[in-house]
């Protein structure tokens, strides 16, 4: 999921990136590998950022998930 987000731009200042990355974890444990753009912004309600917009926040989750298979601890 870090290297999702390196590889996918999903940070800039960083400051809400650690929220970020276990929010995705969340969401490939309940969720799994496949999980819809749509979903992943639905969860992450609540994990605000303030300099991204999110579009590379849910590129970097979605292909996460896919990286890892659906293991949350991975
Ligand atoms: S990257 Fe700055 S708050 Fe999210």
């Amino acid at each position: 999921m870090q290297a999702a987000f390196k590889d996918n731009h999903g940070l800039q200042c960083g400051f809400c990136t650690p929220g970020m990355v276990m929010a995705g974890l969340e969401i490939v444990r309940r969720h799994g590998p496949n999980v819809s753009a749509e979903t992943i912004a639905h969860d992450l309600e609540g994990n605000l950022c303030r300099c991204t917009g999110y579009q590379n926040i849910i590129a970097a989750i979605g292909a996460g998930a896919k990286a890892m298979g659906g293991k949350s601890n991975a």
